[in-house]
């Protein structure tokens, strides 16, 4: 009877997946960033645990309590999500639902930027690394399975599956974020998990529901 506990269907299988916003300091005090409750992604890596993978969790700085049971890397930008995720491979399957900021202010200042007589900062911007691209097109070492995430408003499935391409990973969950659907920052998810032979439309279910179905296709597909 006790055997049982020690297995799972991802038992002996390493899994990586990064969750919540990066924050892209301005100065000390200020930042930019995408909305992110860090919630999906804090449930999949719970469903993960569960199912008896060993997990990473790289985390930016998100509201979501900390999952327990596995290892949990704390960042703040893109870039150092970027090193954790690198820091973290060797894994067999990686999960991309951090909302990554696209951009960085090329030079954030080191002391506050205080307001002078009404003049008005002017920021400059450099790309951020799309760290679901570097590590879906990685030469040698990359998981069996890469899947990422694509939030959006207009033409879900399309823009999702030129998203898929685009990146090259290998599964994109994709869902439509328009305010209306009141999707972004509630405790449902209506998503479509995009495969290179097809789309699953997945009703609007509990993000725990949405993370435990996720760690099942990934199981399958690991197995
Ligand atoms: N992503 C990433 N690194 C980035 C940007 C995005 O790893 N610098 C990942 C996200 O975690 C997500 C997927 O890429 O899994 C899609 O993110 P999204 O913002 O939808 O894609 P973008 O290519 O940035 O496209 P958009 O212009 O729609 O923001
Ligand atoms: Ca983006």
């Amino acid at each position: 009877v006790g055997l049982a506990l020690a297995g799972g269907p991802l038992a002996g299988k390493r899994v990586l997946v990064t969750s919540g916003p990066t924050h892209e300091p301005i100065d000390p005090v200020r930042y930019i960033a995408n909305r992110s409750s860090g919630a999906q992604g804090t449930a999949i890596a719970e469903a993960l645990r569960d199912f008896g993978a060993e997990v990473v969790f790289v985390t930016g700085p998100a509201d979501a309590a900390r999952p327990g049971g596995m290892e949990v890397v704390e960042v703040e930008s893109a870039t150092e999500m970027l090193a954790a995720v690198e820091a973290a491979l060797p894994v067999h399957a990686a999960v991309f639902a951090a909302a990554v900021a696209d951009w960085r202010v090329t030079s954030a200042a080191t002391s506050k930027i205080k307001k002078v007589g009404g003049k008005l900062p002017v920021l400059e911007f450099a790309e951020n690394p799309d760290i679901l691209a570097t590590v879906s097109r990685m030469k040698t070492g990359r998981p069996d399975l890469v899947v990422g995430f694509a939030a959006e408003t207009d033409d879900v499935i399309e823009n999702a599956s030129a998203k898929r391409l685009r990146k090259g990973c290998d599964w994109i969950v994709a869902n439509d974020v328009r305010p209306e659907t009141g999707i972004m920052g509630g405790d449902e998810n209506a998503v479509h998990l995009i495969m290179e032979d097809g789309v699953e439309d997945w009703p609007r279910m509990g993000k725990a529901e949405v993370a435990k179905r996720l760690a099942e296709r990934i199981a399958e597909a690991l197995a």
